[in-house]
């Protein structure tokens, strides 16, 4: 599988001639180096209403003629501004033509200019037996040992809204995924961190840390 890192929390995943996108928040966002127009997805997984997740997800999905893949309530909500949507909740997955979608749970909030939109999530995603688990903005919580296994995690670390570097620590022990991406740090000033200090804290595991940065993209 081939990630890419957009900057933020927006990943693009890529396995077999078909793609998704992650949290797609281009626009506004100053690590990115794409435009939305420049997306070629089969669909938009967004894990929780907030600007800096749901982004661009709308016009996204509308151009592509694609579904936005998320929890019920914010499904609804992009389906009222036009998109396509296909409704999940913690707990389930699903089986789409580009691979296998489980949504987990996420500690954090989930809103949009209209209000509340049900509760947020994280998305496990399997596209031709390779797993990525994208945390969205939870806080740690000692069952993500049951999201074990995956191939790849990609965790927050940028701290104040999300985890920071030592809960992020912790959370990559109790997932042990083969490799750890960090994410949602350094876009704005208050979530500035030092992404060496995580991948420090982890040198004595097997866990391998990539430092990913935006507009790279790397194979698990
Ligand atoms: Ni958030
Ligand atoms: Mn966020």
């Amino acid at each position: 599988m081939k990630i890419t890192f957009n900057g933020h929390s927006c990943f693009t995943l890529e396995s077999n001639g078909k793609a998704v996108i992650i949290d797609p928040f281009l626009t506004g966002n100053p690590q990115a180096k794409i435009k939305p127009s420049d997306v070629k997805v089969d669909a938009v997984l967004v894990t929780h209403g907030h600007a800096d997740h749901l982004g661009d997800a709308v016009e996204i999905a509308i151009a592509n003629d694609v579904p936005i893949i998320a929890p019920f309530e914010l499904v609804n909500y992009c389906m009222e501004k036009g998109a396509k949507g296909h409704p999940m909740h913690i707990g389930g997955g699903f089986t789409f033509p580009f691979g296998h979608v489980k949504l987990t749970i996420a500690f954090h909030g989930s809103t949009t200019d209209t209000g509340a939109v049900g509760s947020p999530c994280g998305f496990v995603v399997t596209m031709d037996r390779v797993s990525v688990y994208h945390a969205g903005d939870t806080a740690l919580y000692s069952d993500m040992k049951l999201i074990a296994p995956v191939d790849c995690a990609l965790l927050p670390i940028g701290d104040n809204f999300t985890m920071g570097i030592a809960d992020a620590v912790k959370a990559t022990r109790l997932i042990k995924p083969r490799v750890v991406i960090p994410m949602h740090y350094d876009t704005f000033e208050l979530i500035e961190q030092d992404p060496m200090e995580f991948e420090a804290k982890l040198e004595d595991s097997s866990i391998e840390v990539r430092l990913m940065a935006p507009g790279h993209s790397t194979d698990i």
